[in-house]
Order: C-alpha cells, then structure tokens, then sequence
C-alpha cells in the first residue's frame, strides 16, 4: 500500500483520497470537528487537570474516524478500536522502520492488530454491502472506486489505505494541536486576541461552520506559527535514484537525502528573531512564509506535500476555538522540551494542564 508499492499505484491510491477532502465534504467534516470538542468539552466537567498529549489524541482519533473512516468505526473507538489503533502505534518505531520484521512483542502486537483491524473493517463493509447501504465517507468511496485498470478495490487494500491516511493524519494533529494549546497558554496577550477574534465572528454567523473558522487569522497565524517553531515531522527523507547535480555538487545515486523543517524554520535570514513565538510574523506587511516558496515546510512541499494541510489546520482551530471558549487552562509544570526519541515530536511527558470552567457565558454552551 501506498509507499509499498509502485509510484504509480500509490499515486492512485492516495488519489482515491481527494474526493474526501474536496470542499462539500470538509463542510461536513467542520461540523463533526466542532460537535467532538464540545463532546469532549463536556466530558472535562468543571476544573481538574489532562495530560494535554493523551486528551489531544484521543479527541483527534475521534475526528479522524469518524471523517476519514466511517461512523460504525468511531462508535467503536471506545469499545476496541482506540487499543487496537494503540498497538498499531506501538508498532511504527525505530527498530520497525529498518527491521520491520524482527520477531519482538511490539510487532507481534502490531501484526495482531493489523489482523484485528481488516476483521473490524471487513466486517463493516459486508454489513454495508448487505443493508446496500451507502454512507457519504471514505470507506464507502474506496468501496466504489476503480483503479484505472477497472479493478476494485479488495477489503484488505481499502483496510490498508484508511490506516494509511489515519496514520498520516491522526498522530501529526494531536500533536500539533498539543504544541498550539501551550503555546498559546504563556502568551496570554496573544490568546486574549485569538478569544476575542473567535466571540466577534461567532457573534455576527450565530453559528459554527466552515466559513467562520476561515475567519479566524489570529488564530490561523498561531496555528502557522506553532507548524515552524514545533513541525511533528522534523525530517523529511527521500532517496536519490539518479546523480543529481546541486550547485557545485553531484550528489550521488543511492544518497538519502534529508530536509529538516525543524532546522530551516528557524534560518534567521527567512524568519526574523527565529526562536520567538511571534504569530504577526505571517500577517501582512511582514507576511515572512511568503518571501521563498519553501519558507515554511510542516506540511512538505512539491510532489508529495501533505494532501491534509486544510483538514488539519481546520480541526485544529476547531479544537481550540471551542476549549479556549470554554475553559481556562494553566501549564501544571514549566514549558516543556520537544521528545526528539520520538517519530512525530510531540513535546516532553509529563505534560499536563489545569483546566476551569470561564465564568463568562460561552460562544458554544
Ligand atoms: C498537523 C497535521 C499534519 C502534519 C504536520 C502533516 C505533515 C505531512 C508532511 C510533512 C508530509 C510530507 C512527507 C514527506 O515529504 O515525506 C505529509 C504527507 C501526507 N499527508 Fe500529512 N500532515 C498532517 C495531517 C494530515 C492529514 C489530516 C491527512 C489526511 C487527511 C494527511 C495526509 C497526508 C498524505 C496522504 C501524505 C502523503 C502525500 C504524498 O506522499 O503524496 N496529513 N504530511
């Protein structure tokens, strides 16, 4: 599937994928966004304290099944599948990247998962197939597309493909969504803006949606500024199949050949003051990302750039406009380190926030 198999079979497949991100159904999706952080809004009760990484996965592993994969899938997260999907997790290391076979637990378990989720998923689409029923999500468009051969798509392939959009997706949002949150928590003037920006567009659409979440620059600049100074995928790696010539260079074939956002977002001759949380960076005059076409690379860039970048920053606006909304937050210890041991850099554990209930009445009660 996808990077296992030919470029021109992976450019099909994650082709399938575009139906699903096109505008009428990111509309729906804004929706599905808005409805499982006010669901988990609700689940926080008054005040207490979260571990900010775990409750950002679990609330985007929510969204992301329930947009990407289907509904039966979601109404399942809490009855099995968030352990399954765990263990699959588990199974994406080090050791697994050049090993991938190596007989140790961590596979074992992934390989167990991975059975128990084409079980999961098979079963869903006979039920379908049986009811002839057709749900508007990205299983059932899988289940109805072509590869330009004319062929369908087997259960085990779609399986292989949901997974591998849900594993684009779902780790890289929660942490980024965890970086956004604290960042935004010891930049109290910033976030007052950001409250402010959110209660006005609210007020005048009297409601949440699309349109008012692509209203909301602030925060969009914080969410920008969070993807340079904190990218969750802090190396981007190909390998040179021809000679290439770079300048001076000839960089041979057989190289890898790496580019890390982490490193070029923070080249001072592209990004003034480089280190300093500063959203206005990408605001107008100064607007910096727009100064070299690779200026801000979270998401990649040329061929194989994320295909989920608006999904992404949406969901994660969605989140914040809701939680910032609702509760109050405090970092429980001092800020934390990025976790370079890990594959999407997510920050150092423990990482936990207090939270309270605002007193002010809420946008989104
Ligand atoms: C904050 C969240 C996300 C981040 C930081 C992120 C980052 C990236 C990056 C850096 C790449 C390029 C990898 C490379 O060049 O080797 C990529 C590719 C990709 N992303 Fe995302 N992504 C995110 C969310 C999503 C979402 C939500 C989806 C799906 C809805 C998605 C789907 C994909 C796919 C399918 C590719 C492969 C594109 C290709 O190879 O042609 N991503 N992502």
């Amino acid at each position: 599937m996808a990077y296992d198999t030919s470029p021109d079979i992976m450019a099909e497949q994650l082709g399938f994928l575009f139906p699903a991100l096109r505008e009428a159904a990111m509309r729906r999706y804004a929706l599905i966004m808005f409805d499982e952080a006010r669901q988990f809004a609700d689940s926080l009760g008054k005040e207490g304290d979260i571990d900010l990484p775990q409750a950002m996965n679990e609330l985007t592993v929510k969204i992301a099944s329930r947009c990407l994969i289907g509904q039966e899938v979601r109404d399942r997260v809490d009855t099995g599948f968030a352990e399954i999907y765990r263990d699959l997790q588990k199974g994406l290391n080090t050791l697994g990247f050049f090993l991938p076979r190596l007989p140790v637990a961590a596979h074992r378990k992934r390989d167990e998962a991975r059975r128990r989720v084409a079980e999961l998923f098979g079963g869903i689409m006979d039920a379908r197939r049986n009811a002839e029923a057709s749900p508007d999500d990205f299983m059932q468009t899988l289940m109805n597309a072509r590869y330009k051969s004319g062929r369908a798509l087997s259960d085990d392939e779609i399986t292989g493909i949901l997974l591998t959009v849900l594993f684009a997706g779902q780790h890289t949002s929660a942490v980024l969504a965890t970086w956004t949150g604290l960042e935004l928590l010891r930049a109290p003037a910033y976030l007052a803006r950001v409250r402010d920006e959110v209660q006005e567009v609210y007020r005048e659409a009297g409601s949440m949606s699309i349109d008012s979440l692509q209203r909301l620059p602030a925060l969009e600049n914080a969410v920008r500024e969070c993807e340079r100074l904190h990218p969750p995928l802090i190396m981007l790696i190909r390998k040179v199949l021809e000679p290439l010539r770079y300048g001076d260079c000839v960089v041979p074939a057989g190289t890898m050949a790496m580019v890390s956002p982490a490193v070029s977002h923070r080249l001072p001759h592209v990004f003034a003051d480089p280190e300093r949380f500063f959203p206005d960076r990408f605001a107008p005059p100064a607007s910096e990302d727009k100064q070299h076409h690779y200026a801000l690379i979270g998401f990649g860039g040329g061929k194989h750039a994320c295909m989920g970048k608006n999904f992404a920053y949406m969901q994660l606006k969605a989140i914040w406009t809701v939680l910032l909304d609702r509760f109050d937050f405090s970092l429980s210890g001092a800020f934390p380190r990025p976790n370079y041991g890990s594959w999407v850099t997510g920050p150092e554990r423990p990482c936990r926030v207090r939270y309270r209930r605002r007193a002010q009445p809420s946008v989104f009660s």
